[in-house]
């Protein structure tokens, strides 16, 4: 699929929601769906770079209807909040794009004493789609996005958090990606129930060089072969564009994982490999139990 297929879209009357739309991949994709005439809503942790990336966007697209409200996904309390006034303030939404994320950070707890990564990545998320579910449109969209580092990833329903084992950021890393993998297959099992024509996808940019590998722990590999990254990867806008893609592209199937075409940086493929662990169906519901466990909520339980 060519990207520049999407570039003359009109997207007026659509509203879509980004997680981490103030930087890297999350901006590039709220850049390009506000050009094109759609609502779109910013979940951002800091309101001062959601006003700056705002800015921009405006400088750009004078008539954006672009809107950043503060969400950061490491706080139940501020998800709570955040979902609230979407409700409150927006229609329903068309497409939600489950994006921001941190990755092979050191060890630390967010406020409801989940592992960073995972907290961030996946329970953050699973938090949000869940709380803003009866507010997604007929024909909605779900697109989390992941990482080919989910096919290093194993997820341990029992010690999600690193208590037990000893933690190594990249693994938690690759945990949460795969994590995002196994929540959109349970998510679309359960939307069998759902009388909407909902349904949820994955994407990957490949490797993109955006402001997520400054914040890698000090000692990690990831930081020391980063400059050598600088000469195959793709720059956040071309990294946006399996998202932008997935969220868009009229031909999609539940659970199809959308990411670059090797070496054709404007293109995107759904032949994206997909490791064996993101198909086991006793992850993806025990995943699913942990989560609303975890979160205190009942999302789609049997
Ligand atoms: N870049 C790549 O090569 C690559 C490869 C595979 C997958 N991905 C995935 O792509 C997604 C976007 O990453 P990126 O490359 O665009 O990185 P990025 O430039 O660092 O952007 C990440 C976004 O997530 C936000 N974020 C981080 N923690 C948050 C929290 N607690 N609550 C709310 N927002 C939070 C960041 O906000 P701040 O600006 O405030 O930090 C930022 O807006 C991530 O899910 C990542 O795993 C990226």
């Amino acid at each position: 699929m060519k990207f520049t297929e999407y570039e003359s879209i009109d997207l007026k009357n659509k509203v879509i929601l980004i997680t981490g739309a103030n930087a890297g991949l999350g901006y590039e994709s709220a850049l390009f769906f506000a050009s094109k005439g759609a609502t779109v809503i910013g979940g951002v942790r800091s309101l001062k770079r959601g006003e700056q990336a705002k800015s921009r966007i405006l400088n750009l697209v004078p008539t954006a209807s672009i809107h950043f409200l503060e969400c950061d996904l490491s706080n139940s309390k501020s998800i709570e909040i955040f979902a609230s006034k979407v409700i409150e303030s927006f229609p329903p939404i068309d497409i939600l794009l489950n994006n921001a994320g941190i990755m092979a950070v050191p060890f630390e707890l967010t406020i409801d004493h989940y592992e960073s990564q995972f907290g961030v990545n996946h329970l953050g998320h699973f938090r949000l789609t869940s709380l803003l579910f009866n507010h997604l449109n007929h024909k909605a969209r779900i697109v989390n996005v992941s990482s080919m580092a989910h096919m290093q990833g194993t997820l341990d329903l029992n010690d999600p958090h690193y208590s037990k084992r000893p933690y190594q950021s990249f693994k938690a890393y690759a945990q949460s990606k795969l994590a995002n993998l196994l929540f959109t297959h349970e998510l679309n099992q359960r939307l069998k129930n759902d009388v909407r024509e909902i349904m949820a996808l994955s994407a990957h940019p490949g490797v993109a060089m955006t402001s997520l590998f400054d914040k890698v722990e000090t000692a990690s590999w990831m930081r020391i072969i980063k400059p050598i990254f600088g000469f195959f990867a793709a720059s956040a806008k071309q990294g946006s564009y399996s998202l932008i893609v997935a969220s868009l592209d009229p031909n999609s199937k539940p659970d199809l994982f959308y990411g670059p075409q090797s070496m054709k940086k404007n293109e995107v493929t759904t032949n994206t490999k997909m490791s064996i662990l993101a198909h086991d169906v006793y992850l993806q519901k025990g995943l699913w139990d942990l989560s609303n466990q975890q979160c205190h909520l009942n999302f789609l339980e049997n």
